[in-house]
């Protein structure tokens, strides 16, 4: 009989542990709430988690009482119909949510799950606590042998010692995680590499015979507290040069010293910079995450020059490793760190709490800019949101209506000041979204600007499709991406009389070719 009981305590603990675990990874699903709250009602995704959690107190409550044959009425849980009912409720609120859980987490994609996954990892301390807590209190005082006593708290003490002891001395090898991704920043390179740990970073080389170490500085400061470095170099000090990255890791930094570890260094890379009248760019826009698609379609593009990214790399930007893994690994392999970047944001780099950091991580001063190479000019437009600022996926945390009003105004003073020098120049508009704004008005303006700076071509991403048009005097380009499990990687060859769109898909099969002259 006493067996039967022992049994039944089991089953209600196995489920505490069960709702917990589900409570947290529904938790952790927060980027899931406006879809679902969209789909039935505002606040449905917080109601279904205070279920849960509800649901995981009810049932460590229903296993204390029973454990410990608490007396809720006259006789030690003398009401058992609604003992009964409320151990079925719960146990079937913490099978539905798992299974929620799963679906959630599968659900997501292959895009989004990883996120999940590192929200989940974030959570788990919180769930440890929870379960922690609770077998210390309830559970372990009635383990009965205290061989087994002693065990346990060997291995709990010895659990918090080593996380204590990491906390203080993390041990794992330094290194930097990414070859360079070198951005043409206007006016300057920017030079972006991350390692497995916060650091210092800088650039050094060689320039008419002087040597140079460039840090990743603030006004003097070296910076030492992200994993992330940036360091602006001059434009003919890299051109055709070679230059090495570097990092010391930093343990803490104090108002009065700190702590390095090891410094890692790169081998030399080779920076070349074509300006001559033919040059060709790589375009990739829309990749997602999927790097290897990416990858498999950029091999069969042949050489490349240098490398134009029209955004949209990762879902959304909560974590700095989704910057490191999805846009600086990204632009690192595809140059190798020897050829420049040409960034341009994508909706999906305005989104999270790291979207306002990115600017700054890139080096760039502004999102919209523009650039010469060689004889050719390139106009860089950001789209910034494909809606309005008053969605519910941004979480009231963006102001783009305006900012795409000053991009429209910017672009309007620079057409009125260079209209006369830009109407001998070649030249291509790049920008996220070919509509350029959500806003009518915007976007008409901005045509009517990128038509006086005389562009020939808008080169875009957005639709995740391979398509050539021509709209409001101006020929647009969607350069492919990812689209139902294929990749789509294209090349802009210029030259003097004109220019060449070309188009492969990731099992090498040439989707696009065209040839285009000036205006
Ligand atoms: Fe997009």
């Amino acid at each position: 009989m006493k067996k039967q009981i022992f049994k039944r305590d089991s089953v209600l603990l196995a489920f505490t542990f069960i709702s917990a675990f589900a409570s947290a990874v529904f938790y952790a699903n927060r980027i899931s709430y406006v879809f679902v709250n969209t789909a039935v009602f505002s606040g449905f995704a917080e109601l279904l988690l205070t279920l849960s959690v509800i649901s995981s107190i009810g049932l460590l409550v229903l296993y204390i009482l029973k454990a410990y044959n608490i007396k809720v009425r006259e006789k030690p849980c003398s009401d058992r119909g609604v003992f009964l009912f409320f151990t079925v409720l719960f146990e079937i609120a913490a099978v539905l949510f798992t299974v929620a859980d799963i679906a959630f987490t599968i659900g997501a994609g292959a895009e989004t799950s990883p996120v999940i996954l590192k929200m989940i990892l974030k959570t788990l301390p919180v769930f440890v606590s929870f379960c922690a807590a609770a077998f210390l209190l309830f559970i372990f005082p009635k383990i009965k042998k205290d061989v087994f006593k002693k065990i346990i708290a060997a291995v709990i003490s010895l659990g918090i010692l080593t996380g204590a002891f990491y906390i203080l001395f993390p041990f794992f090898n330094y290194k930097i995680v990414s070859d360079p991704m070198v951005i043409d920043a206007g006016d300057a390179y920017s030079v972006v590499f991350a390692t497995n740990a916060k650091g210092t970073g800088y650039v050094e080389y060689t320039y008419e015979g002087e040597d140079y170490k460039l840090y990743d500085e603030a006004a003097g400061r070296i910076k030492g507290s992200s994993k992330i470095h940036t360091v602006k170099v001059p434009k003919e000090h890299l051109t055709n040069n070679s230059y090495k990255i570097g990092s010391a890791r930093v343990i803490e930094e104090l108002s009065y010293g700190g702590r390095s570890g090891k410094t890692v260094e790169s081998e030399e890379y080779n920076f070349k910079v074509y300006t001559g009248s033919t040059q060709t760019f790589l375009t990739i826009s829309d990749w997602h995450t999927r790097l290897q698609k990416a990858y498999d379609a950029v091999s069969y593009t042949g050489a490349y020059d240098g490398v134009i990214l029209l955004g949209d790399g990762v879902p959304g930007l909560m974590f700095d490793d989704e910057i490191i893994d999805y846009i600086i690994r990204f632009g690192g392999a595809v140059t190798g760190g020897e050829k420049p970047v040409i960034y341009v944001r994508g909706n999906h780099e305005t989104r999270g709490g790291m979207a306002a950091e990115l600017p700054g991580i890139l080096g760039l001063d502004s999102m919209y800019y523009t650039l010469s190479s060689g004889d050719y000019e390139f106009i860089v437009l950001d789209s910034g949101e494909d809606k309005k600022d008053d969605h519910p996926e941004y979480g009231s945390m963006v102001n783009y209506e305006e900012y795409r009003k000053s991009m429209i105004s910017w672009l309007e003073n620079t057409a009125e000041e260079y209209e006369d020098l830009y109407a001998n120049k070649k030249c291509i508009a790049l920008v996220h979204s070919s509509d350029i704004c959500i806003e009518e008005d915007l976007k008409e303006r901005g045509f009517s600007a990128l038509n006086k700076l005389n562009a020939s071509q808008i080169i875009s991403g957005h639709t995740h499709t391979c398509e050539f048009f021509e709209e409001n005097g101006i020929n647009i380009y969607l350069d492919g991406g990812h689209n139902n499990g294929v990749f789509t990687a294209s090349k802009l060859t210029l030259n003097e009389k004109g220019y060449i769109l070309e188009a492969w898909n990731d099992s090498g099969e040439k989707v696009f070719e065209k040839d285009l002259s000036w205006k």
